[in-house]
This record gives structure tokens, sequence and C-alpha cells, in this order.
């Protein structure tokens, strides 16, 4: 079976919804189709200097929110990235093969760079995408599900691949291919529509907690921001604000938006706003219930991360090995 690698950083309580659209519900389905690896990438999220209590429980929160999403620990595996070493040692050895302005060109490190300031920033996160690299070819990895957003970092991932091949003969490491899918590619902002969703917004009414209060959720959705004019259409330049409701619709609904927009013509945006609402706050309520389950049993939650270790750690490190022998240090004894 082709591998399928990805993962999220434990920087939240919830995951907002387009972490879950854009990515956990094509990390499931491809369980189906592949041999699957998600982890909680918590060395990741060390580049934003957390607190160590609030670390720990958004790293096992985070965990339970792939599960309760549908991630099958029995098929696939999941785990934290601290416990599985070689991702650090990679990220090393992929570190001395990554030009320095290759890495200052990544426009999330300039991002979160400008709005700090140089003195604010850290090495870690001008190095942050090496470490993903290193997440992916760690595992032989064939797709990696994602959402726009990291595609720059995937590229960076396929060009170390690449030039590892070209210098040490092909097929020394696995060319990772991103999985991209269109519709849910980006989830925007409900206030600001033209910027995506995330869980750093500047108005907490533009985002969607998955593990938030129903209530909350739905009144977020009620005000969310519509365009000028009357017709409910899909156009994301001149109907940023519709378009994105419609986008969610879809993915969650299953009805394509044409067969929406269809079925809207002639009504309202309060009437499109009111039913995505309901929708939402009923797709949300089993997993909110299963994520609580998880949540308030780390003891089960702890097993299953400490078999995902060990079976990650099961090809992680046969891959780092080989890597290590290919370069020229020498096997200790
Ligand atoms: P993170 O934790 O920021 O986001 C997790 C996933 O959610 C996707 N995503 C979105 N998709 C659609 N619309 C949105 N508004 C939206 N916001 C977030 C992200 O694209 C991502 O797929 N660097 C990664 C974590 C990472 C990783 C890896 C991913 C570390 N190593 C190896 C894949 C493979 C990140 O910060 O994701």
């Amino acid at each position: 079976k082709p591998r399928v690698f990805s993962a999220m950083q434990p920087t939240s309580d919830s995951l907002q919804l387009g972490n879950y659209l854009g990515a956990l519900v094509h990390w499931v389905k491809l369980q189906d189709t592949h041999d699957a690896i998600y982890g909680v990438v918590d060395l990741h999220a060390l580049t934003v200097a957390p607190d160590p209590a609030v670390l720990r429980a958004r790293t096992r929160r985070t965990a339970a929110q792939f599960l309760a999403g549908g991630v099958d620990p029995t098929r696939s595996i999941v785990f934290c990235q601290s416990h599985v070493p070689e991702h650090a040692e990679l990220a090393w050895l992929l570190s001395t093969f990554t030009g320095f302005g290759e890495a200052g060109r990544m426009t999330q490190f300039k991002d979160k760079s400008a709005k700090v300031g140089e003195s604010g920033t850290n090495v870690g996160l001008f190095t942050y995408p090496v470490l993903m690299a290193a997440d992916i070819l760690l595992y032989d990895t064939n797709v990696v599900p994602v959402g726009e957003d990291q595609r720059q970092h995937l590229e960076l991932s396929r060009d170390l691949a690449q030039r590892l091949n070209a210098r040490f003969g092909e097929g020394t490491v696995v060319v990772p291919e991103p999985h991209i899918v269109k519709e849910t590619a980006k989830i925007y902002d409900l206030q600001e529509p033209t910027k995506k969703m995330s869980k750093s917004a500047v108005s907490p009414k533009g985002t969607i907690e998955v593990l938030d209060d129903p209530k909350k959720v739905a009144k977020n959705i009620r005000s969310a921001v519509t365009d000028t004019g009357d017709v409910i259409a899909f156009d994301r330049e001149a109907k940023p604000g519709v378009s994105n409701l419609l986008t969610i619709y879809s993915a969650i609904d299953g009805r394509s938006v044409d067969q929406l927009v269809a079925e809207y013509e002639g009504k309202m945006y309060g009437h499109l706003k009111s039913d995505l609402a309901d929708v939402v706050v009923e797709f949300l309520t089993p997993f909110h219930d299963a994520a609580m389950e998880w949540i308030e049993s780390p003891d089960r939650l702890d097993s299953v991360l400490e078999d995902g270790a060990a079976r990650a750690t099961a090809i992680a490190r046969p891959t780092l090995e080989r890597l290590y022998d290919k370069v020229g240090l020498l096997a200790p004894m």
C-alpha cells in the first residue's frame, strides 16, 4: 500500500474548521487505501514558546481530535513527534542540504517573523520547514494530505528529496506528492472571507473552533459576513463570503455547490446561514462527544500514543540508519 503521512501542531485547545475540512476529513478517507501515519507535531509547536503545561494538554487534545474525527488507531499510526527522536535527527541531516536563502524564502516564515520582528523570532521558526521535511521523508511517504497553506513547505520537502536522490542515487528517498483537495484547500475566515481561517485570527468570531460550545458555533455562522447583493451564488472574487459558506456546506453535507445554489435560488442569505448553522452543529455534536471521551481518559489516549510511537519508530529508525549510511556517518559498533 502507498504511504500517507500528515500532522498538526498542538497550538490550540481545539482544531478550527479549516483543519478539520482541509485536512482531517481527507486523512480519514485515505486510511482505506493507504498505510497512514498521523502525528501531533509537538516539536514544531515549541517554536511559539508555549506554556509547558498548556503544550502537554494540547498535545493530548489534538490527538483526541484525530481519533474523534475518525482516525482509526488500529489501522493507522497516531503518535507524538517528540516520542520518535529520529525526526529531530533527520532534521539536522536535512538542514545541511537546505540553502540559507531557500529557507528564507518560505512565506510562512517571512509572515511570522515580520509579525514579531527579527529580535522576537527564533532559529526554530526558520528551520521549521526542514523539520517538516524530516517528518515526511522519514516514512518514505508517497502522499501528504494538507491544506493550501502548506504547499510551499511541501515543495521544499520534494526539493530536498530530489536533491538527496541526485547526490546519493535514485531511490535514496521517496519524493512525496501533495494531496491538496481543491474544494476544501482553503477555508476562509467568517469575518474576513479573503483570509484563511486560522487559530490566530484577529476576531474570534471569524473562526469556528470545532470543540466550541454549539451555541457559539451557530452564532458565528449566523453572523458571518456576506456580500453585497442578495443572490446566493458561488463566486470567489465577487462573493467571497457566500462562496465560503457554500464550500463549508458542501463539504459537510455532501451535496455539490451547484446543487446547493440551485436549492437556495430565490432564498435569502439569512436562510443559508441559519441552515448551515444547523448543519455544522449537527455535524460537530458527535465529534465533540467522542473527543471529550478521549480527553477524559488520558490513560487510554496515552496508550494509543505509546503504541503509535513504537510502530512509527519501527519505520523511522531503519530509514534514518539508511540515510546516515548514505551520507557517510560511521555506524555505531
Ligand atoms: P497546522 O497545524 O497549522 O494545520 C493542520 C492542517 O490544517 C490545514 N489548514 C487548513 N486547511 C484549509 N483551510 C484552512 N483555513 C486551514 N488552516 C489549516 C493545514 O494546511 C494543515 O494541513 N506545518 C504543519 C504541520 C506539519 C506537517 C508536517 C503537515 C508538521 N509536519 C508533515 C504535513 C506533513 C502545520 O503547521 O499545520
